[in-house]
This record gives structure tokens, sequence and C-alpha cells, in this order.
């Protein structure tokens, strides 16, 4: 599973073989230069879930709820869950682990929308679990996250996100579980990955979390192309003659004498 947030990357995405394209409301960070994920909301999360669904033929698509969607007034949260199928198009929905997450979950599955949960580290309230660090490293963290992976695949979600726990608490978690388990920052062992597609592709140059490795230098890339372009622009090689229209003679000559 990748991040897209736009069609072209959305059409990329599909192209190279990823089975699940997540838009995921890491949005704020990596495209709308916001602070915290819970700075966008389902006007933000449908327009680029739209785009996204132009380009994602193949692969599964799920909408990821913003926190204000269903953390705040959870008796909105199957209205909003349904915004993102039928409005936008995705095939399922995904949502973090908070206190009212399971009613909330069974709530959507029980109208017939897929369901993606996420435990461990939940940057949507990041801030009650001490900020961006390492989740379930003691035994008693540990197991309470085992306990919510659990519930929440009684609540009848069809996968679960795993996000920065101990490689040895997402391998116990993926065995016990049966539904499918994907892994950021959470070891080799999860039944899939996911990654933030700016991060793997390297193009935001933004501290990274230990478990971030980037695959292409897309920042490098870009940043090569845009001097090249302007050195040409400013010296005069573009646009070149390829690139440019010509007129006929005779019009020209028509113009000229219009003069
Ligand atoms: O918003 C997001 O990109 C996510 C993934 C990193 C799991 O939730």
């Amino acid at each position: 599973m990748l991040t897209a947030y736009d069609y072209p990357m959305g059409r990329l995405l599909d192209e190279a073989g990823v089975d699940i394209v997540l838009v995921g409301d890491s949005v704020a960070n990596v495209v709308l230069g916001l602070e915290s994920t819970t700075d966008v909301g389902m006007t933000e999360m449908l327009h680029h879930a739209k785009a996204v669904r132009r380009g994602v033929k193949r692969a599964l698509l799920v909408g990821d709820m913003p926190f204000d969607s269903y953390q705040t007034h959870t008796e909105d949260a199957l209205m909003n869950a349904k915004r993102f199928i039928d409005e936008a198009g995705c095939d399922a929905v995904k949502l973090e682990w908070f206190d009212q997450c399971l009613d909330v979950a069974e709530n959507i599955v029980k109208a017939g929308i897929a369901v993606m949960g996420h435990v461990g580290l939940t940057p949507q309230t990041a801030e009650k679990l001490g900020g961006f660090k390492v989740q379930g490293k003691e035994a008693a963290d540990a197991q309470l996250i085992l306990k919510h992976a659990q519930a929440l695949e009684e609540a009848g979600c069809f996968s679960i996100v795993l996000e920065c726990m101990p490689s040895e608490l997402a391998q116990l978690i993926t065995k016990k579980l049966s539904i499918p388990t994907i892994g950021i920052g959470a070891g080799v062992h999860c039944d899939g990955q996911v990654l933030v597609t700016h991060d793997a592709l390297g193009l935001i140059s933004r501290h990274h979390p230990k478990f971030v490795k980037t695959f292409f230098d897309l920042n490098k890339g870009v940043l090569d192309g845009v001097k090249v372009y302007c050195d040409e622009v400013r010296n005069g090689q573009f646009p070149d003659e390829e690139h440019s229209f010509g007129m006929n003679a005779a019009e020209l000559e028509k113009l000229e004498g219009e003069k």
C-alpha cells in the first residue's frame, strides 16, 4: 500500500502494481504544508480522493477518514464514510483507534462499507500517546495494542494498519489476527507494508522517522529539472524550433503588409 493525493500519482501507483492506494490524511503534511493531519477535513479529503479515483483503475482505493469526520461527532461517522464511497468512489475507508472507534467501525461495517483499522501510533491522537514515538515497547502497552487490534477485527475490519511498534509485537498481532496487517514502522512480519509516497520517493525533504526508506530522489530530480528549465528560458534556448509553431510564408507576408 502507498499513499496518493492526486490523479497522476494514483495512475502511477496503479500502473506500477501497488495493491492498495490510500488517500491518506497525511495530505495535510506532505501536500498542503499543514502542521497536523487533524488540520484537514472532509472537503479536502473528498477533493483529493476524487482526483485519485480517476487514476486508479485496478488497485483497492481506501479513503482515510479525517479526525473531525468521526472522532468529534461520532454520530456523523457513517454519513462521512458513505461520502467517501458515494461521492469520491472509494472502495473502503480507514479510521484510527480512539476510545469509541469500535462502535463507529461496527456501524460503518453494518452499512456495508469496508473498514480498515489503524492501531499503535495513531497520528490524529498522537499527543495522547506522548507524541510521535514507538508504541508498545513495554509488555502492558503491547498487550493493549494487541487487544485494540483484536477488537477491531471483531468489529468487522477487513485489514489493519500497525504503525510504529516493535517488530515482535507486530509479528504477534499478525499471527493472532486472521485479517491482513499492514505495517508502517512495524517490521517485516506484517502481511503488507505502507509508506507515505512523498517520503518513499523523496518528493519532500522533511525530518524522516527511522522507518522511512527513500527509494528514489524525486526532490533532486525536480530541482535539477526546474533549474535546467530556468537556465534555458533565461538564455533563450527554450523554446526552440522543435517546440514552436511556424506561419505560412504567404500569410506572414500579408500580416507584415498590414503593419
Ligand atoms: O495518512 C496516512 O498517510 C496514513 C498512512 C501512513 C498509514 O495513515
